[in-house]
């Protein structure tokens, strides 16, 4: 299990107008077998690791990114990622980015989480789930119907895409109040 938080930014080096903003706090979350992106059959889930995923959310959001905080969880087991999206709830995070790797096809557990803890979702995978025609099971996801909206395709940019979709629906609610 693989569980560490990183800023964007490193601390220190924030603008004083960012320091000032109210930092926003993103979960990416991965299931089972994404513990090694970047070394897992590249040739599917490309090379790039989770490691550059502040580097493309810099150049996709330009300075907003110092106002925001990405946490990253990683497990095999489907009771820990539903404890963590649970904790999520409790911390009251701003959003995840979940690739529930093969438990996106299957899993009910994870499914019903979603549909009650009210944390924004956006289901993130690295291949192109839907071009994956030798194997119809990939092409249903159990989770879709409680996010946000589906990334596929796209390797890691998947997870910065992910966030910067939650960060605009987050500041259109804002602007609602
Ligand atoms: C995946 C797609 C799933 O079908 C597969 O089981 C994974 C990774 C993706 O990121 O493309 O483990 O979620």
């Amino acid at each position: 299990m693989v569980a560490f938080s990183a800023r964007v930014k490193q601390a220190g080096t924030l603008n004083p107008q960012a320091a000032a903003m109210k930092t926003r706090k993103y979960l990416v979350l991965n299931g089972p077998n994404l513990g090694h992106i970047g070394e897992r059959q590249p040739e599917i889930y490309g090379s790039q690791g989770l490691d550059c995923l502040p580097e493309l959310l810099k150049q996709l959001m330009g300075e907003a990114a110092d106002g925001i905080e990405l946490l990253f969880h990683q497990s095999n087991f489907e009771g820990n990622l539903i404890d963590r999206l649970e904790k999520a709830k409790r911390e009251g995070l701003d959003g995840v980015a979940f690739n529930a790797g093969a438990l996106t096809h299957t899993s009910l557990a994870i499914a019903d989480c979603l549909a009650w803890i009210g944390v924004p979702c956006v289901e993130v995978h690295l291949s192109n789930i839907f071009a994956r025609t030798d194997e119809p099971l990939r092409q249903k996801s159990l989770m879709g119907k409680s996010c946000m909206g589906v990334v596929a395709g796209f390797g890691i940019l998947g997870y910065a895409l992910a966030v910067l979709a939650l960060e605009r629906r987050n500041a259109e609610e804002k602007d609602k109040k």
